[in-house]
């Protein structure tokens, strides 16, 4: 296994940070969630009852992957974008047994464990994990030990819902150039559903969500020096169905003020940081979009409740 550590500059968290704390809505990028503690988190989100993403798409998958395996075809070179535990991954490997993977994440002990794992249980596979944050142009090292020629990129869990439709069509433009002509792209996409349901998923019972999101503030304070009370914040996650998406907030309790970085920010009682958007999609919306980035539908698997989907797209 080789590791290759493409995050450009560690200082770019604090400037996002002040950059984002001084906006009128606040906001910080929801890639800032995953440190080594706000990994552990998100694994533990997967498997909440209210959390249906996860199982549904792996089901999806699992029902489907005979054909998956034929459409992606054998000895490519599959790289997974936010690979996180790399869990998925596992069935496409087995059945469509690629050359070469490339794990990218931002989170590095998360990826060097899974791309650990990946190794023991696929000796013939020649991995390289790649630390990187993949919302700046990728430049993936040009020669990674195998000649592989077709691309096939893999970006499961509606990670793509977590930017704008524009900015989603920019990435999706960044990685149809990255991995060329004829390459696939395999994406998970959550569907438009009713409200409760979604809701549920981004606030569980159990509060784990909340302390996912909750965990952004201890992170500032860990890494950046601030003097955030994270007791002081409360979680807030509801669907816009104009938009079509989730929001996710965390709501100043009362007045107060933080300091990072040496400068002061003032919050108003009830006054949020924004930190995650997860958009969803019918299908065809998904399609349409992907068709911005020269992305070409060529097939797509749901469940029977119409949870999730899964995309198969060709860059033409
Ligand atoms: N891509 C996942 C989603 O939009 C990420 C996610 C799920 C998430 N639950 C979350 C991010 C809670 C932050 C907080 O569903």
């Amino acid at each position: 296994m080789r590791f290759y550590d493409c995050l450009a500059d560690e200082a770019s968290f604090l400037d996002d940070c002040l950059r984002g704390l001084a906006a009128p809505q606040k906001a910080l990028a929801p890639k800032y969630f995953y440190d080594h503690l706000g990994s552990q988190l998100f694994e533990e989100i997967c498997t909440l009852p209210e959390y249906y993403p996860t199982r549904t798409e792996m089901a999806i998958m699992e029902a489907n992957v005979a054909e998956i395996a034929r459409l992606v075809g054998p000895n490519v070179e599959l790289i997974e974008l936010g690979s996180g535990a790399s869990v998925k991954t596992r069935l496409l490997i087995e059945r469509a047994r690629p050359a070469l993977y490339v794990p990218i994440d931002i989170a590095e002990r998360q990826l060097r464990s899974a791309a650990d794992e990946i190794a023991a249980l696929f000796p013939w596979l020649h991995i390289c994990a790649v630390r990187a944050d993949f919302t700046r142009p990728l430049r993936l090292p040009s020669f990674m030990g195998v000649p592989v020629k077709l691309k096939v990129v893999f970006f499961p869990g509606s990670t793509i819902g977590n930017f704008t439709p524009d900015e989603a069509a920019a990435l999706l433009r960044g990685v149809r150039d990255m991995a060329g002509t004829g390459a696939r792209l395999l994406i998970g996409v959550d569907l438009k559903k009713d409200k409760r349901t979604l809701e549920a998923a981004y606030d569980d019972a159990q509060g784990v969500t909340a302390r996912f999101n909750l965990n952004l503030l201890a992170r500032i304070n860990r890494e950046l020096g601030g003097d955030f009370r994270p007791e002081r914040f409360r979680h807030k996650a509801f669907y816009d169905e104009a938009l079509g998406r989730i929001e996710m907030h965390l709501e100043s309790r009362y007045a107060q003020f933080v300091h990072v970085g040496g400068r002061r920010f003032d919050f108003r009682p009830g006054e949020t940081i924004h930190t995650e958007i997860s958009c969803k999609y019918a299908v065809e919306e998904f399609q349409a979009l992907a068709r911005r980035a020269r992305f070409e539908p060529l097939r797509v698997w749901t469940d029977p409740d119409r949870l999730f989907s899964v995309h198969l797209l060709i860059a033409v």
